[in-house]
């Protein structure tokens, strides 16, 4: 007892001290934002609220010649703070245009300012570099992405989840998001695709031509895309005047413009059971190579051309990565380890999707397929509780979708679909945890839901099959 109020005397004083330190010295900015799963990813100290990417990139090479400022507001008094960036040589780094001093060590970026930052103030920060992406830096945490990625034809850019700081300079983590404007010069035969909305297209004294992309809407930084190659651009008439271009390789337009027809339906019927779609643009790339994979990049939806033409399941894909637009990109998560609230929610949208377009067997059908396969897998595990190493597992994908699912059947489709509406609306354009989402599900449906979805997100044994029957 009298060891315990030693202790808390103890820290009283030193957290007075600490305080009154803080007071008058100018802190360093920490090296992370301590997430659970990836402690060094993002940064304390500031927030970013703009980033500007200038780019010049060279087909031969892969080489990219850059200069990326990132505006800034510092949250102390800031005597050096960090940002994530891996690779490169770094020619410059300018704060608020005078050179300031920097340090590197793996990906973390440490700048001093020649003078310090005063808490509130806006800055600027410069970093020109060149190099080629990914050259020379070794993964840091192991996971799949690695930001801008060369194929035969093109370039395209895929960082979930810590892959953007292979590519520029930036506090890498979904809590700090920010808008954008890419200026990227690439040489005349290609156009080049970003997040948001095309402001420009400049064709140049020399064989190059610059595309400026203004992203507007805030974004976490791993769905911040670039996309290179021969395109075709095609437009579509999104629902209430919504823009909608797609960038397919230019001698398969044809057959993707088929593919991408629904497109606009499947936003408007997201529409009818979210709320408005969140951002300023929609639309597709698609790099012709065969990644197997898609990834919901904001407003630009990145596509493997493997993915997008001639498998029957493409339509589902392009319902799941829509859906991220509002959940994962709108509402995005506020640690990693919840990457269920992106993955099981699209997945279920998706199948919502089906439900809607071919009626509720074929939705059934899927359902009980993944939950025959999660039974017997041995690799899938809880949803909310994915190993760190492998975050995108089956089971946050599918079981993250029969947590859902359950759920609906547990307290009807009027409950079911007013708990995601309000989550959604809750949420948006912010982040949120499992526990968000459970008090929200609680709330709306006047019990408490934490043992049913404890059960599917948590435990380690998936829980038995529900009876299907939709109560309205
Ligand atoms: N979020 C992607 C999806 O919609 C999967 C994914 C995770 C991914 N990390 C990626 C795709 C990196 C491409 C690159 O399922
Ligand atoms: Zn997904």
């Amino acid at each position: 007892m009298k060891k315990f109020t030693i202790l808390v005397v103890l820290s009283v004083l030193l957290s007075v001290q600490f305080a009154a330190a803080q007071d008058d010295a100018p802190q360093a900015g920490s090296s992370g934002l301590g997430d659970p799963y990836f402690p060094d990813l993002g940064n304390g100290g500031y927030d970013a609220e703009h980033y500007t990417i200038s780019l010049i990139w060279d087909d031969e090479t892969n080489n990219i010649e850059a200069t990326t400022t990132v505006l800034a507001k510092a949250n102390l008094d800031l005597i050096t703070f960090n940002l994530d960036f891996g690779g490169f040589d770094i020619e410059h780094v300018l704060v608020d245009g005078t050179e300031a001093t920097f340090t590197r060590e793996e990906r973390e970026l440490a700048i001093t300012p020649a003078t310090p930052l005063r808490q509130d103030e806006t800055f600027e920060v410069m970093v020109s570099y060149n190099g080629v992406p990914g050259e020379d830096v070794s993964d840091y945490y192991d996971v799949f992405a690695r930001g801008w990625m060369r194929y035969p034809s093109g370039v395209y850019v895929a960082s979930e989840p810590d892959g953007a700081a292979y590519w520029y300079p930036v506090n890498d983590h979904p809590l700090d998001k920010a808008s954008y404007t890419f200026i990227i010069t690439v040489p005349d035969a290609y156009t080049a695709a970003a997040n948001g909305q095309l402001v420009s297209m400049v064709d140049n004294d020399d064989p190059t031509t610059t595309f400026t992309w203004e992203a507007r809407d805030e974004m976490a930084s791993y769905l911040a895309t670039v996309n290179i190659a021969e395109f075709t651009e095609v437009t579509a008439a999104g629902p209430h005047d919504l823009p909608i271009r797609h960038y397919f390789p230019a001698d398969k337009t044809d057959e993707l413009t088929e593919t991408f027809a629904n497109f606009s339906d499947i936003i408007a019927y997201f529409e009818t059971i979210i709320g408005p779609y969140p951002f300023e643009a929609a639309g597709a790339a698609v790099a012709d190579v065969r990644l197997s994979f898609a990834l919901e990049t904001q407003t630009l939806i990145l596509f493997g051309s493997d993915i997008a033409l001639g498998r029957s399941g493409a339509e589902e894909v392009i319902a799941h990565e829509l859906a991220h637009q509002w959940f994962g990109n709108s509402v995005s998560l506020a640690q990693w380890k919840d990457i269920w609230l992106n993955e099981g929610f699209a997945t279920y949208l998706s199948m919502l999707w089906l439900e809607h377009s071919e009626g509720q067997n074929e939705l059934l059908r899927q359902m009980n397929a993944y939950y025959t396969y999660l039974a017997r897998s041995r690799r899938s595990t809880a949803p909310a509780n994915p190993p760190q190493d492998n975050l995108f597992n089956d089971g946050v994908y599918l079981r993250g979708a029969w947590a859902l699912h359950a759920l609906r059947l547990s307290v009807g489709d009027a409950i079911f679909f007013d708990i995601l509406r309000t989550y959604y609306d809750r949420f948006k354009y912010s982040n949120a945890t499992t526990a968000d989402f459970i008090s929200v599900a609680s709330e709306v449906s006047g019990e408490d839901q934490s043992d049913l979805l404890h059960g599917w997100l948590l435990d380690d044994k998936i829980p038995p099959k529900p009876k299907q029957t939709f109560k309205p």
